[in-house]
């Protein structure tokens, strides 16, 4: 089963405007000659009209942090599907653990989003992962199971075809602290699994499960490498064109 390798860099809450579109420009002529990756970013929603400008013509494609699961109306703070759609984006993160820390996202608005994500047309980012407390106590394979059997609930097959799983140790995440390459291909087998049980064989192994905390250029070809983690969702080595693309020239080089 071959599954083209997806890297991903999420900006979080840095890059103005002029500093996006300057990253972008330094990326583009970098990664040109990459054809065997697909290369996202993720701005924040101001950047990210200028950033779609930038990356036009490239093969960079562009991705908000979150979507709303509404339409449109009363619902302060949140940006729809329709303004997304007229941006240009293509990808959409949900539900990664800094929203779900700090924001009070759950498994259930997480597959809310998805659904209207999915509906619209988006590519989703799903984002998943266990707590260090979890980690120690040893739960991380029903923490997962439980995070994508909320995050998938009323998903198709074939909307899966629109869906990445990203896997992302809370405790890895700007910590400096990777997951081993064993311990990360070991969950993402797990999370494989679960998949199948929900939605069978097929989809499992055909569904990308990237890796999330703390890659970097000195270790995306082991994490890459392993059979099942497909590609990154990186953090602060996306934040500087040169190190993302050479971490993503390094995974799949
Ligand atoms: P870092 O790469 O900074 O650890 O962040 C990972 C992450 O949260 C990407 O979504």
């Amino acid at each position: 089963m071959s599954r083209k390798v997806i890297i991903a860099g999420n900006w979080k809450m840095n890059k103005t405007v002029a500093e996006g579109v300057a990253l972008v420009n330094e990326l583009k002529p970098l990664v040109a000659n990459v054809d065997n990756a697909e290369i996202v970013v993720c701005p924040t929603f101001t950047t990210l009209s200028a950033v779609v400008e930038a990356a036009k013509g490239s093969n960079i494609q562009v991705g908000a942090q979150n979507i709303s699961w509404a339409e449109s109306g009363a619902f302060t703070g949140e940006i729809s599907a329709d303004m997304l759609k007229e941006v240009g984006v293509e990808w959409v993160i949900i539900g990664h653990s800094e929203r779900r820390q700090y924001f009070g996202e759950t498994d259930k608005t997480v597959n809310q989003r998805t659904k209207t994500a999915l509906a619209a047309g988006f590519k989703v980012m799903l984002c998943i992962g266990e707590s260090l407390e979890e980690r120690e106590n040893g739960t991380t394979n029903d923490v997962v199971k439980t995070q994508l059997t909320g995050g998938l609930e009323g998903i198709s097959a074939s909307d899966m075809e629109n869906i990445v799983i990203a896997y992302e140790p809370v405790w890895a995440i700007g910590t400096g602290k990777t997951a081993t390459p064993e311990m990360a291909e070991d969950t993402h087998k797990a999370c494989r699994s679960v998949v199948a049980d929900i939605l069978g064989q097929e989809v499992a192994d055909a569904v990308r499960i990237q890796y999330g905390g703390s890659m970097k250029g000195a270790n995306s070809k082991e994490l890459v490498g392993q059979e099942n983690i497909d590609g990154g969702l990186i953090g602060g080595a996306s934040l500087s064109a040169k190190d993302f693309s050479e971490l993503i020239i390094n995974a799949v080089g």
